[in-house]
């Protein structure tokens, strides 16, 4: 069973993900197991604080070195890390490879950032990965981390049945899903390709690999270079 320690300032931020959907059954089946941790019970502060001003000036608070090390120094005495995991927007973008080598992992720690960022030699000592899902800049690390958690969970063996199965995905051959239907026949004018009712298997099959390649090429041309 894989394991996955989060450590965030908001750890209720993620109730609503891990008790809904595929992330919940995962963890019901015994797939997963994810366990929150709030950043501020490693504070040595009275007021339980985690942050504060950037040496040099400029606006916004840095969660310090310190917390942050007690943390995942605690969390190490337990277990050892496949992979410890800052998200932050100034990295590398996830994408379904790096997910599905993650998803194998026996152990992942993930860290969510705040305010302006966290101290750079906390960075440096305490991470072997950075990432970040997208060019855009969230409130926080825990929308990201969630995401990043997701993509993972679903690819652990045994979570996903054969209908929901994850090699039928966008990606996971290179390639963007084709188009799908169901009833009924004709909406608004509009029939449903005359080859998913042929019952001709292996024509659908390839006119689902021409309309997955054809809307690749349109959609994510990179995707083909690859
Ligand atoms: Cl990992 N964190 C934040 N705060 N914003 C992001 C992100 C991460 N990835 C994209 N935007």
């Amino acid at each position: 069973m894989m394991r996955i320690d989060i450590i965030t300032l908001f750890p209720e931020m993620f109730e609503g993900f891990l008790n809904h959907s595929i992330p919940h059954r995962a963890q019901k089946k015994g797939c997963v197991e994810m366990v929150l941790h709030n950043l501020r019970d490693y504070s040595t502060k009275k007021n339980r604080s985690v942050d504060d001003y950037p040496y040099g000036g400029g606006a916004g608070m840095v969660i310090g070195a310190e917390p942050i090390a007690a943390c995942i120094e605690h969390l190490e005495k337990e277990r050892t890390y496949n992979e410890k995991i800052f998200v932050t927007p100034d990295a590398p973008i996830l994408d379904q490879p790096t997910a599905n080598r993650w998803s194998l992992c026996e152990n992942l720690l993930i860290f969510c950032g705040h305010y302006k960022g966290i101290d750079e030699r906390a960075r440096k000592l305490f991470f072997t990965r950075e990432i970040s899902i997208g060019n855009y800049v969230l409130s926080g690390g825990e929308l990201a981390a969630a995401v990043l958690a997701d993509a993972v969970i679903r690819l652990i063996p045994g979570v996903l049945n054969d209908e929901t199965s994850a090699l039928s995905d966008s990606f996971q051959d290179g390639l963007l899903s084709p188009p799908l239907y169901t009833r009924p026949e004709v909406f608004r004018d509009e029939r449903v390709p005359e080859v998913l009712l042929s019952g001709h298997d292996e024509k659908i099959r390839q006119w689902r690999y021409e309309q997955a390649v054809e809307k690749t090429r349109r959609l994510k041309p990179e995707l083909l270079a690859e």
